[in-house]
């Protein structure tokens, strides 16, 4: 794999490899086996975006794999400045060994990509977020075993999140539903690709929506760069929260994950929140895990 760009340019057997790779890890990590794969290698951490989890767990996940990172706000970086994302890209390929990029603009990233000739993976975004999904998806498997026939319902805002759920959850051969009020679904071609499976609804129907699910998943309202708009949308999304109405119609034993950070009584009640505190902190634990696995596959 040179690179993680989006989810949909992998296949449901190379998601696959990338958790078992990452269950590995775990286990490695747990029991005090070192894994220094990746020994001797740089890794440049490009953020234009605010970051706790995906910057710690890229810094952690390279010293773990006996490497080092570089973390490059790019409000320091020249590209703050206006050097443009090609040149970037040519200057850091002759330093670093792969390079994880948060940013707003898609184009960005696959830019970086075509530009540079080192791994570039991207760390979130507006329109994706692959390595939490990965994350997510592991989680999945450690609690549910498996993923065929399994209804993942996303309640909230049609966005980056909403985005990769929907690849991941459909590649892995689960049933996924969205709900979101109208205007805010996730992207138009994803939801086309993904209607093509049989698998896949998408309503501003809560209730219709959770119904039977086994995994409940929710995100923020207002996405970073969306700040602007916060209090326009907790009007718009007042109605799509997971709470215990929305567990009612679930299964009896349905996991709720959210990637953080997390908005008490907006997205999710503080109640479910803490009740299903350990799925969801076990979710951000995987963030690490499933990292390595990524760099490992980009990197080694
Ligand atoms: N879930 C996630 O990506 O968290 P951070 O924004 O803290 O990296
Ligand atoms: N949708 C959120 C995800 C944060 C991990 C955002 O883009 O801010």
């Amino acid at each position: 794999m040179k690179n993680l760009l989006k989810l949909m340019d992998l296949s449901e057997k190379e998601i696959v490899e990338i958790l078992n790779t990452a269950d590995q890890l775990k286990f490695e990590k747990k029991n005090g086996i070192p894994h220094r794969l990746l020994e001797g290698k740089t890794l440049g951490l490009i953020f234009a975006k605010s970051s706790t989890r995906t910057r710690v767990s890229f810094e952690v996940g390279m010293f773990d794999l006996g490497g080092m990172s570089l973390f490059l706000s790019s409000r320091d970086l020249q590209i703050g400045r206006g050097e443009i994302v090609q040149d970037t890209a040519r200057v850091l390929s002759r330093y670093l060994d792969g390079i994880m990029i948060r940013t707003f603009d898609q184009k960005e990233v696959e830019a970086l990509a075509e530009f540079g000739t080192i791994p570039i993976i991207n760390g979130l975004t507006d329109y994706c977020h692959p390595c939490q999904v990965l994350a997510d998806l592991m989680t999945i498997r450690e609690y549910k075993g498996n993923f065929k026939g399994r209804k993942l319902c996303y309640v909230g805002d049609g966005n980056n999140m909403t985005n990769s759920l929907i690849v991941g959850g459909i590649k892995l051969g689960m049933e996924v539903s969205v709900a979101c009020p109208e205007g805010y679904e996730p992207d138009a071609e994803i939801m086309k690709w993904a209607a093509e499976s049989g698998r896949f609804s998408c309503s501003p129907d809560v209730m219709e929506m959770a119904k039977g699910s086994d995994v409940l998943y929710t995100d923020v309202w207002a996405s970073m760069g969306q700040e602007a708009e916060a209090e326009q949308r907790k009007r718009v999304f007042k109605e799509y929260q997971i709470n215990d109405k929305v567990l009612e119609v679930s299964k009896s034993d349905a996991m709720v994950l959210h990637c953080l950070p997390a908005h008490r009584e907006e997205e999710i009640t503080s109640k479910v929140f803490e009740a299903h505190s350990r799925e969801i902190f076990d979710e951000a634990e995987n963030r690490l895990h499933a990292q390595k696995a990524v760099l490992v596959k980009c990197l080694l």
